[in-house]
């Protein structure tokens, strides 16, 4: 079921991932949420923003320090009270006769790590791949490898795994897989339109979590459109076709008062 109105939790525990990204286990489960499905997420004082479900239960969020609501939950203990609304969305879809492989950078990891669970689960066939710029930013590939996936990694300077791009590592190990993979990729957007072109070049399916400015998260207020699509409930995952046709995507998003800006 989903709640259109926040539900007390407390954070239960709190674990420093990297020198930005801390994970928060909350005192209460979101039974029913899908990989790719997102929570809303309160501060109550600060704001209240959108977050991947890690792990439905007990609720897991992992979160990147990156301005004013993030530094203040960074800032919150153990017992701090906050709320939770959701879930909300549209997640992955697993296409359970295909190689999957999952592509992640920066604050995409969570929601990559819950479908690597499911698949998991139903004996579905794993790569994982993550980005990261630098070794010391690389988050939850412990959690992977405990997983029993192959894990691919690669940094921006080398420092871990491959150097260069988590795409282009990503697209030369689905050349080598014998049947055409789906991509499911969570990231920074240039890396998304980047595995975008990839499988419109090959064939290949893909579904990819976008970001767009969130605020209501169920469809009402309009802010997360996207070329005709709401983002928080057509998406946030979408397909290789929609995103095809999505004329803004890898080029223009808009901020938190609708202006449109170019995406770098
Ligand atoms: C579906 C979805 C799932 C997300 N999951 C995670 C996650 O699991 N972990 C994580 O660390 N981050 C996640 N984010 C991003 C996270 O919501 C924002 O980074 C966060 O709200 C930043 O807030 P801030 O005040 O710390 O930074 P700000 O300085 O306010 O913003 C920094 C950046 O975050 C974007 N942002 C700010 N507010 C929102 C909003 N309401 N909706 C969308 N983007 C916003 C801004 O456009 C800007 O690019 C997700 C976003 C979406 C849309
Ligand atoms: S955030 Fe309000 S419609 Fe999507």
């Amino acid at each position: 079921m989903t709640i259109n109105f926040p539900r007390p939790a407390r954070i239960r525990q709190i674990t420093q991932e990297s020198r930005l990204v801390r994970t928060f286990v909350l005192d209460t489960a979101m039974p029913g949420a899908e990989p790719g499905q997102f929570v809303m997420l309160w501060l109550p004082g600060v704001d209240e923003k959108p977050m991947s479900v890690a792990v439905p239960a007990p609720l897991t969020l992992t979160v990147t320090r990156i301005g004013p609501f993030s530094t203040a939950l960074h800032q919150a203990r153990e017992g701090t009270q906050v709320g939770v609304r959701g879930p909300y969305g549209h997640g992955f879809t697993l296409e359970p006769d295909r190689p999957a492989l999952l592509v992640a950078g920066g604050c995409g990891v969570p929601p990559i790590y819950f479908l690597a669970c499911r698949a998991v689960e139903r004996g579905v066939s794993v790569t994982v791949a993550l980005g990261a710029q630098r070794a010391g930013d690389m988050v939850y590939d412990d959690r992977f490898r405990d997983l029993g996936v192959e894990l691919l990694l690669a940094t921006d300077d080398g420092s871990l795994g491959h150097q260069g791009y988590v795409t282009d590592l990503a697209a030369q190990r689905a050349r080598q897989f014998p049947q055409p993979p789906t991509i499911y990729a969570c990231g920074p957007e240039p890396m998304l339109a980047a595995l975008l072109r990839l499988c419109q070049q090959q064939g290949w399916a893909g579904q990819f979590s976008v970001e767009r400015y969130i605020k209501c998260g169920f469809g009402i207020c309009g802010q997360c459109a996207l070329d005709g699509l709401l983002v928080c409930q057509d998406g946030p995952v979408l397909t290789v076709e929609q995103l095809a046709r999505a004329q803004d995507f890898g080029r223009f998003s808009r901020s938190a008062t609708g202006r449109r800006m170019p995406i770098r």
